[in-house]
């Protein structure tokens, strides 16, 4: 699945050496191949056919990321005006996006209805009241899905897993049928769907067996009052190989969908994010210093972790390489990967079997191409990230490091403040 490996003893993707990127862009950087997106898409496309392909946004924003994915036919799951706005800005067709997020402000149910929107996946009573009265008021029609928390462990790590009974997400699938009658009610609405996510990440089936089950009762009883559901939302979560893990077959995936739903007549829509992007891209970072206590090998590198968040947030792992390939026999030792940010959690690996890196020498984080740059911030007054797009034998500069200047220009200074110093 990683599409960068050792060309002539250099890291590459497609024939682009990631060295000329960083020394064309400088580090750190996000670099995304183009065609293993286009792959990835096109398994999906494949195994999954008819179902629709609504990419989750929130796994990479890059615009011309969601303009590569719409120009293979993706739509898109977005959940926040912000990712809304992009998948627009890109090309993505609003009939093709649906909204989801357990917290849509009435401006942004709003910005959606108006733009013609495909779905809007609603998580409570008070949220589908607040929708049915905004597109009453815009004389529009909103179609929506009532996204049912399934009480299911997804068997991922607690902190991307949603579809507890615990996890704020989604209405309790044991209170949905109540609710889509009283929504039936409404004035506004179109209750056509039904959405679920249960997790990121998974590695099993069974998680998503046991939730599509639930979907399928509740259609089943739902359609027996008289309430038609044209359209499953069955979410994404579809796991990778970070280190040792085994990704779920795409085609036993489509195996469960047909047992599970295939005989109700939906039209299913899948959301996937990690999976079309994730292995598709790296990190590439140069090593500041090499540390040595009497305790530990610092290798400290120039990205940190308000650039990939993740090692920290979730104790996440990412295979570190060197961008010159080992040389044969050298010998590997224990190190810890860190960053320049001044909090002790800025620590990409621990302890972590590495060849020999020098100050100076490139290091790739792999798999980073989802919840990467999305998930970076300014921290320690970095800029954000730059981003760069590969295919075949070139590279484009897809998103640029902002000069210190632009993030400056934001500021006011208080009139009560100004002409004492400085020139913002
Ligand atoms: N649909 C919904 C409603 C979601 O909440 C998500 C992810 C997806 C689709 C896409 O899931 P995927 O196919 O990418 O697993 N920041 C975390 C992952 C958070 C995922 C949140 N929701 C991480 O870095 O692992």
């Amino acid at each position: 699945m990683r599409p960068f490996g050792y060309i002539d003893g250099y890291l590459a993707v497609g024939s682009v050496r990631l060295a000329d990127i960083a020394a064309e862009v400088g580090t750190p950087v996000y670099v995304y191949s183009a065609d293993a997106i286009e792959a990835a898409y096109r398994e999906f496309e494949a195994v999954l056919a008819p179902a629709r392909i609504c990419y989750a946004v929130k796994a990479n924003g890059n615009l011309a990321v969601l303009r590569l994915l719409a120009g293979l036919g993706a739509g898109a799951d977005v959940v926040s005006e912000g990712e809304f706005r992009r998948a627009l800005a890109a090309g993505i067709a609003p009939d093709k996006i649906v909204f989801s997020g357990v917290g849509k402000t009435n401006a942004e149910m709003e910005a959606a209805l108006q733009s013609g929107i495909c779905q809007i996946n609603c998580e409570s009573a008070p949220e589908i009241h607040n929708l049915s009265r905004i597109a009453a008021r815009l004389g529009l029609t909103a179609s929506v899905a009532i996204r049912i928390n399934p009480d299911v462990d997804a068997g991922t790590l607690d902190r991307i897993s949603t579809g507890r009974k615990t996890d704020k997400f989604g209405v309790a699938w044991t209170e949905a049928a109540a609710l889509f009658h009283e929504a039936a009610r409404l004035p506004g609405l179109t209750m056509e769907a039904i959405a679920v996510h249960i997790g990121s990440q998974l590695g099993d089936l069974e998680p998503y067996r046991r939730a599509f089950r639930r979907i399928a009762e509740l259609t089943g009883i739902l359609q027996a009052d008289g309430i038609t559901i044209r359209r499953l939302d069955l979410g994404g979560g579809f796991g990778i190989r970070y280190r040792d893990e085994t990704p779920l077959a795409l085609a036993d995936y489509a195996k469960v969908v047909e047992e599970e739903v295939g005989s109700l007549g939906c039209e299913i829509v899948v959301e996937p994010g990690r999976r079309l992007v994730g292995p598709a891209g790296v990190l590439l970072a140069r090593v500041v210093a090499v540390k040595e206590t009497p305790v530990r090998r610092f290798v400290i590198v120039d990205a940190g972790m308000n650039d990939l968040v993740r090692p920290m947030m979730y104790d996440a792992w990412h295979d570190i390489l060197p961008l010159d390939v080992p040389p044969v026999g050298v010998e590997y030792r224990l190190a810890d990967v860190v960053g320049p940010v001044c909090e002790s959690t800025d620590k990409f690996a621990e302890e972590r079997l590495l060849p020999p890196l020098n100050s100076g020498d490139l290091v790739a984080f792999c798999e980073a191409g989802a919840y990467g740059a999305v998930m970076a911030s300014t921290y320690n007054g970095r800029p954000l990230v730059p981003e760069v797009l590969t295919q075949g034998g070139r590279f484009d500069l897809v998103r640029a490091r902002p000069a210190f200047t632009e993030s400056l220009a934001l500021e006011r200074m208080p009139d009560w403040l100004a002409g004492s110093g400085g020139d913002v």
